[in-house]
């Protein structure tokens, strides 16, 4: 089971754009730092090695079975922001677009690949955050590892008990 919620990885090189689906992702620190698992028969990979750029992007429930159908095909054959219907809005401080019906959009850059027990594992550095506060439904989704995923339910409010941590909240 991947615990964190299913998130989009969009690149861009040499005026062409590009989307993947990520479930293997870890939150590394607050500031932020994110590590992704990605694999080489994604385009994605080779295009992050050579742009050391991207936008990592939260897509709400809405979007679940658009990001589904966006990892099940490559960015070689199909465009997938025209495919899906999805806005690219230009970054702050990257190449790779913000794709604007996203809850959260994350310009991170490349700070390292490291490979474990032959994966690769990404880590990417924050470097500018956007949100979008128009959404009334803040709900993301969860992948379970055998094509199952679950959307999120109630949120619990639990900032007053995070008495160490203010700092992070
Ligand atoms: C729900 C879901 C989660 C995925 N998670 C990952 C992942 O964590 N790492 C990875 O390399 N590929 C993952 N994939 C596969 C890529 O999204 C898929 O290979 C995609 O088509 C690559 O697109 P590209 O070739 O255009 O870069 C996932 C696919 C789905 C449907």
């Amino acid at each position: 089971m991947e615990s964190s919620p299913v998130i989009l990885l969009s690149i861009a090189y040499r005026g062409k754009q590009n989307i993947m689906t990520v479930s293997c992702h870890l939150s590394m620190d607050f500031s932020p730092m994110v590590g992704c698992m990605l694999g080489p028969w994604d385009t994605s990979y080779h295009t992050l090695l050579k742009t050391k750029e991207c936008v990592l992007s939260i897509p709400g429930a809405d979007l679940l079975k658009t990001a589904v159908a966006i990892g099940n095909c490559s960015g070689s054959e199909v465009d997938k922001f025209a495919k899906f219907g999805l806005t690219p809005y230009p970054a702050a401080k990257v190449k790779a677009p913000l794709i604007g019906e996203c809850l959260k959009n994350l310009e991170c850059k490349l700070v390292k690949k490291i490979t474990v027990q032959g994966n690769e594992l990404f880590v990417l550095q924050g470097v500018a955050a956007w949100h979008n506060p128009q959404r009334k439904d803040q709900r993301t989704f969860h992948a379970r590892g055998d094509g199952h995923f679950i959307v999120d339910g109630k949120t619990h409010n639990l900032r007053r008990r995070m008495t160490s941590w203010q700092d992070c909240i």
